[in-house]
């Protein structure tokens, strides 16, 4: 089973081959999407080049032969030697009976399997998560559950940032105010306890000797140091672990893996690095000079692995990493979703992996960057002070401002139901600003525009479906009962959704290949506006017939089910009523 434009694709292949005396394998017939017909191929215009023959003769050869009839209506020759192409309304209607009956929507699952690490969200220890983490978060969940949906086996890892020498002054603070630090690191605010150890640090040369033994210590796996770290760690823990279950991510504290599950393997790396002959010395640090890596003043750009002092660097670990996720977890695809500031560090990372042979094909690294968040001003999203914005400030306003708006739309129904419906609505609306942007760009938070009834918003998404599972609940239909007919699609709105449903599968693999989140939002936007023209045009409870009447129903059940999976794989929650 395929999508109607990949089986035209390839049948249009075959036809061209037999057409031209070419070999199959290497013709693309050039199949697009179309607003005259339901398709059009340009393949001819550069087959009939190759042989020769002018590129309308050629087409009109391909209509001629019948190869197309099976599956179109019409296929007319227009312009240079275009085919538009209509797809048969049977040949639809078994397609979509048969992505129906699988269960999975006609999504096909990868015949290559793979083991993919996905490395997501990474919030600092005893920092706030800002909306910077919130973006890798979203994004990341998103390429975990369609990666699974399709069949790939998904590791998901928190590279969160728990170790270094910031970690001495914050630990010799903790000291200083001789208090657990669950009662000293305000959750709400953790920044607070960062900054005065930072205050600290920068003024008290006395503080600053201490920090810095502190670091020494933690290195060496001092016992009173390491169960003071484990303090400051697990609170950290507990406070992101919150955030998650809010936002309805599906990290847990198990996916943890910071930066100091690599710290022991550093030592390691510098060997295997100098084994390999990589290692440079350059200005007194141990360094790697990746080809093609050059600074303003056109000098090779290294990758710093060891300071001069002996102290790793950020990239050490990442390299420590490479080599635990191919060689310990077994993984072939490693994702990293990573702000796109960080895009020349990680492929400077990839690039030394390679060099030493850790990263080889078939396994590779891939960096899915993102650009800002940004305020009404279109500068960074800050507050009006000026710092950044806690993640969970945005949640729960998220969650009271689209609590408000169904409170409005509905004014009778039982608040806890309200209240349920307010927290669907108002995370997925955040998650869906985030994700509905194509993710290179930066985008601009703007709380209306997110929490629109209407235009490219998950309230939007979330409320086309409602509405069908409310038209369902009126007509006291079971939604599987109507699972089992062939539709038939006689009005063009009909066949205009027909074709959107399956789209569903090519879109999925679509999102997957360029880890881009915001083409599967495009697609289920462009659905539910389908669905509207569709249901607009053609009624349904008053059909005509019983037989139209199911039909139709199957139309709109299947449609409930493709927004359903699709927001599940945003990670957004669909509710029943709204
Ligand atoms: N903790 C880092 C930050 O907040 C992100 C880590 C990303 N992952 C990695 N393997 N480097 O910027």
């Amino acid at each position: 089973m395929a999508d109607p434009f990949t089986l035209l694709a390839g049948v249009l292949r075959d036809a061209f081959a037999a057409a031209t005396g070419l070999p199959a394998d290497g013709i693309d017939a050039v199949v697009r999407p179309s607003d005259r017909a339901d398709a059009q191929a340009n393949g001819a215009l550069a087959l009939a080049k190759q042989v020769g023959r002018s590129p309308r003769d050629l087409a009109e050869a391909v209509v001629a032969s019948g190869a197309l009839d099976q599956l179109c209506s019409s296929a007319e020759v227009a312009g240079p030697g275009f085919i538009n192409v209509t797809f048969r309304a049977e040949f639809l209607a078994a397609q979509l009976d048969e992505s129906v009956a699988d269960g999975h929507l006609g999504v096909r699952r990868v015949a290559d399997p793979r083991r993919v690490v996905v490395d997501y969200s990474a919030p600092n220890v005893a920092k706030i998560m800002h909306v910077g983490h919130l973006r890798s978060t979203v994004i990341g969940d998103s390429l975990v559950r369609l990666l699974e949906f399709v069949g790939h086996t998904v590791i998901r890892e928190n590279h969160i940032g728990d170790w270094g020498t910031p970690f001495g002054m914050l630990l010799e603070h903790l000291v200083d105010l001789g208090a657990h630090a669950e009662t000293v690191v305000d959750n709400r605010d953790p920044n607070a306890f960062y900054q005065a150890a930072r205050v600290k640090f920068d003024t008290d040369d006395d503080f600053k000797a201490r920090a810095r033994d502190r670091v020494v210590k933690l290195q060496s796996d001092d016992p009173v140091t390491i169960a003071l770290w484990h303090q400051l760690v697990d609170t950290s823990a507990a406070y992101f672990n919150t955030v998650y279950e809010e936002l309805g991510v599906l990290l847990t504290e198990a996916d943890l893996r910071g930066e100091s599950t690599y710290h022991s393997l550093l030592p390691q790396v510098i060997e295997r690095l100098r084994e390999a002959d990589l290692l440079r010395v350059s200005d007194g640090a141990d360094v790697v000079f990746p080809p093609g890596y050059t600074n303003r003043e056109g000098e090779p750009l290294p990758l710093i692995v060891q300071k001069g002092h002996g102290g790793f660097n950020y990239g050490t670990t990442d390299l420590a990493c490479v080599i635990d996720r191919v060689e310990e977890r077994k993984a072939t695809l490693l994702v990293y979703v990573v702000g796109a500031d960080q895009a020349l560090h990680l492929e400077m990372v990839f690039k030394v992996a390679e060099m030493a042979g850790w990263l080889r094909p078939p396994v590779h690294a891939v960096h899915v960057g993102f650009g800002n968040v940004l305020g009404p001003d279109r500068k960074k999203f800050k507050t009006r002070s000026g710092e950044n914005v806690k993640l969970q400030d945005l949640v729960d306003e998220a969650v009271v401002r689209a609590t408000a708006a169904v409170v409005e739309k509905n004014p009778d129904m039982p608040a806890d139901e309200q209240a349920e419906i307010g927290r669907m609505v108002g995370i997925g609306a955040v998650k869906y600003a985030d994700l509905s942007t194509d993710r290179v760009k930066d985008y601009v938070f703007d709380w209306d525009r997110m929490l629109a009834f209407d235009g490219n918003t998950a309230p939007y998404l979330q409320y086309a479906h409602a509405r069908i599972c409310s038209l369902f609940r009126r007509a006291d239909v079971e939604r599987t009962s109507v699972r089992s007919l062939v539709p038939h699609l006689d009005e063009p709105q009909e066949r205009a959704l027909a074709l959107q449903l399956l789209q569903f599968d090519a879109t999925v693999h679509d999102t997957i290949e360029r880890y881009s989140p915001h083409r599967l939002c495009t697609y289920l936007h462009d659905l539910a506006q389908t669905f509207t023209a569709f249901y607009e045009a053609c009624p349904v409870l008053k059909a005509a017939d019983d037989s139209t009447r199911s039909s139709r129903l199957l139309l709109c059940d299947t449609t409930a089910r493709t927004l359903a999976t699709g927001l599940e794989l945003l990670g957004i929650e669909a509710p029943e009523r709204m």
